[in-house]
């Protein structure tokens, strides 16, 4: 058996998230409670090894290209640089990223540019500390913003920024976000909001939309159309320029609720405990790191990921009248 992770749907995942911790020291309101989850004991996580054997496996069996690591927040695992090194000496290398909220990242930039990582996307929402206080119940603006700037100086860009806009927190700085971004070189992605808050206090008449930013962005900028193809990417692009003509840059739009890009989707996840999550709204899971610890071959663990993903939904079914909120809230899912 040589075939990937290929779906019933006919799609083929070559892009694997794992999730190195449920752990994270923000507490942003679409994504965590604010007491935080019950801690797991380590021992329910994968290791370092687990991982990169999980790693290893996608990589060498089956046909995974792209490996993102994420949490809760990555940076909260002190091996962060071994897995990486590890798992960048993997062949086929696959590309290595990071999705993190950068505290802790001024001092280990270098060191994991070093190690391999070769790009990182920030979730960033705000500019403003009364606003990121609000969103992510902490005061750390500072260290983030001095994380995202010595992690481009270490080489880890292109750098993206992730801002999820909440109405009456900060979707009126939307603009002024992207002004940030653009005037440093980051490519700025606007995501929609998704119902993985801890709280269940989502709603879809309170979303902010994908129509909703473009009009708030373009009373200060001009968006057209960007002709790269998407690719299966969950942004779609957009140039940017000013009133005058100069083009100043690209931004993205993840409208994964107004226009589900499920059908092309290429992803899958690892959480934590090291079982596999199709879908991100997945109601069920298969547990590879018990098999594993159970002394489970690479050829057994891959037959029964295979397994795993061919069950993966058509999409998250938002629209549908009888959607159910998975169990797991993001932080414990791995964004
Ligand atoms: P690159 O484009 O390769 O840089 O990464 P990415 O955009 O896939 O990764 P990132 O971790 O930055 O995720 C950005 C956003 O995409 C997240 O905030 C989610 O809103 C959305 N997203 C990530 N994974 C999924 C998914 O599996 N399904 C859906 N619907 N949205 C997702
Ligand atoms: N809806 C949409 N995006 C979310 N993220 C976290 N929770 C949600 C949610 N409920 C985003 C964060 C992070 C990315 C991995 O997931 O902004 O950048
Ligand atoms: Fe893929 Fe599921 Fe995300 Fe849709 S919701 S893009 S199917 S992982």
């Amino acid at each position: 058996a040589t075939s990937g992770l290929v779906d019933r749907w006919n799609r083929s995942a070559t892009d694997l998230r794992i999730s190195l911790t449920e752990r994270c020291n923000l507490r942003c309101t679409y994504c965590m409670p604010a007491e935080g989850l019950p801690t797991k004991p380590a021992a329910a996580l994968m290791q370092a090894d687990e991982v990169v054997r999980m790693s290893h496996i996608a990589v060498s069996l089956l046909g995974v290209r792209q490996l993102r690591f994420t949490g809760g927040e990555p940076l909260l695992r002190a091996d962060l640089a071994s897995i990486i090194a590890a798992c960048a000496a993997l062949e086929p290398r696959p590309e290595v990223s990071l999705t993190t909220n950068a505290i802790g990242l001024s001092s280990r930039a270098a060191g994991l540019a070093a190690a391999g990582l070769d790009r990182i996307n920030v979730s960033l929402d705000t500019v403003h500390a009364a606003t990121f206080l609000e969103v992510t119940r902490r005061p750390f603006l500072d260290r983030v913003l001095d994380g995202i700037e010595k992690a481009a100086e270490a080489g880890l860009g292109p750098i993206k920024i992730n801002a999820v806009l909440l109405r009456g927190v900060n979707d009126g700085e939307a603009a002024e976000l992207l002004a940030w971004c653009l005037e440093r070189g980051y490519q700025l992605r606007f995501i929609e909001q998704m119902p993985l808050d801890a709280d269940h206090t989502w709603s879809r008449s309170d979303m902010v939309t994908a129509t909703e930013i473009r009009a708030r962005v373009s009373e200060r900028f001009t968006l057209t159309p960007h002709d790269a193809p998407r690719d299966g990417a969950p942004a779609e692009l957009f140039r940017v320029f000013d009133r005058s003509g100069i083009e100043l840059g690209t931004v993205g739009i993840i409208a994964s609720v107004s226009e589900p890009f499920c059908a092309d989707c290429r992803r899958t996840r690892l959480t934590a405990d090291g079982r596999v999550r199709s879908c991100l709204f997945s109601h069920t899971e298969t547990d590879l790191l018990t098999p594993m610890r159970a002394g489970a071959s690479d050829a057994e663990v891959a037959d029964l990921w295979r397994e795993a993903m061919w069950g993966k939904p058509a999409g998250h079914g938002l629209d549908n009248p009888d959607f159910v909120q998975p169990a797991r809230s993001m932080s414990a899912i791995g964004g």
